[in-house]
């Protein structure tokens, strides 16, 4: 198969689809991949690193869409890049459709394929291509939230760990999901004190038994989330409610009683937040302050590493991308029911029932 990787076209975008070790094992399976120049220079991988795996350089997203059968991304396409897309391209990406009706109506207007990394499913009912991001952004919040506890950037000038003789902060993660394990691997390497809110009794359970005596574990209710952001220096919110608005597990009130300079990292910002006084940042303009509380709720995390990012995101899609490029997208997708959730739009119809009830579109089952 041909495959295409363009640039990606997103203001602060660096990721990239493939890396050249993904495309030395599609060349080794026999594939061609053409690759967007510059697609991967922001992250150091230069057009010669994928020349000598065996890809070719396009000069632009124009050559790549019109050289390629699949086009393998990281965002969504954006409006430049749908406008390349035809009946006979199988696009595998990003696509978060569910709050894109515009994007939903061009790519159904294109005729392509389209799967969305974000819907494929594995056999434990998990999101694999999503584990890698919440993994990423997980890790990070504990490292942008000890920066931010720094004086200089207006925290309480404290150190997560503390030092001996000087007791440690009190980090509260809430959600102990992928994105909350991660977090709280990195806090407990720091020596903070650690305790993880959910709801789901097993998964409590789950948390205590792997992490033991290094962190405390707490049911996730009114009252003892109250209680926490009083005492916490740091509260990361990583709830995940699939589909749904995050809940507003910190409310104004609550703040209010928080200690000045302490930190809120909104991990769950790209589903609304979970905290009442989030609204969405960015790289550029990261963190703002209510009642004294520094707030960080960037909503692409994992873009601040790209570079680790696209590694830890070609590791999962890898394998997809080769069952698609070996056997075609209809019969990988009929040999693997879970790539076939995976599928949002094709012959111009939306396959996937969720995205299609969010957008309020006619849903039609794809038949293999
Ligand atoms: N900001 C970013 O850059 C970025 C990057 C990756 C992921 N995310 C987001 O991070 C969030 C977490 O993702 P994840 O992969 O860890 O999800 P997950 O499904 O693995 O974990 C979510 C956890 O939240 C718990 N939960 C649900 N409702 C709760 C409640 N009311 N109180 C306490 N716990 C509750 C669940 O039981 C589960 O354990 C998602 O919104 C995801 O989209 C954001």
């Amino acid at each position: 198969m041909r495959i295409g990787v363009p640039k990606e076209i997103k203001n602060h975008e660096y990721r990239v689809g493939l890396t050249p070790a993904s495309v030395a094992e599609l060349v080794a399976a026999g594939h061609e991949v053409v690759v967007e120049t510059r697609a991967g220079t922001g992250i150091d991988f230069a057009d010669e690193a994928y020349t000598r795996v065996g890809a070719k350089i396009a000069p632009d997203a124009a050559a790549v869409f019109a050289g390629a059968d699949m086009i393998v991304k990281v965002k969504e396409p954006q409006p430049q890049e749908i406008a390349l897309l035809e009946p006979r391209h199988t696009l595998f990406t990003y696509l978060h459709l569910a709050a894109d009706k515009p994007q939903a109506d061009g790519l159904i207007q294109s005729g392509a394929t389209c799967i969305a990394y974000e819907t494929v499913t594995s056999n434990s009912g998990a999101l694999p291509l999503l584990k890698p991001m919440s993994e990423v952004a997980g890790r990070m919040s504990i490292q942008v939230g000890a920066h931010y506890l720094e004086k200089e950037q207006g925290g309480r000038g404290e150190l997560l760990g503390g030092v001996p003789g000087v007791a440690p902060c009190k980090v509260a993660i809430l959600g102990g999901g992928v994105a909350g394990i991660n977090a709280a691997q990195m806090a407990v390497g720091q020596r903070a004190d650690v305790t993880i809110y959910d709801i789901s009794n097993e998964r409590l359970a789950e948390l205590d038994l792997h992490f033991g005596s290094q962190i405390k574990t707490a049911y996730a209710s009114k009252a003892a989330i109250a209680e926490a952001v009083t005492r916490s220096q740091l509260v990361i919110g990583a709830v995940l409610v699939p589909g749904a608005a995050a809940p507003k597990l910190v409310t104004r009130d609550m703040l209010k009683t928080m200690m000045r300079g302490s930190v809120l990292v909104d991990i769950a910002i790209d589903q609304g937040g979970c905290f009442e006084t989030s609204h969405a940042t960015t790289h550029d303009d990261p963190v703002y302050e209510v009642d004294g509380v520094i707030h960080y709720c960037v909503a692409n995390m994992p873009g601040a590493v790209a570079r680790t990012s696209a590694f830890a995101l070609n590791n999962a899609t890898l394998p997809f991308v080769l069952r698609i490029a070996n056997h075609g997208a209809e019969a990988a997708m009929q040999a693997d029911r879970h790539l076939a959730i995976g599928l949002n739009v094709s012959g111009g119809k939306i396959r996937h029932q969720a995205v299609a009830e969010a957008l309020d579109l006619p849903f039609e089952a794809w038949a293999a």
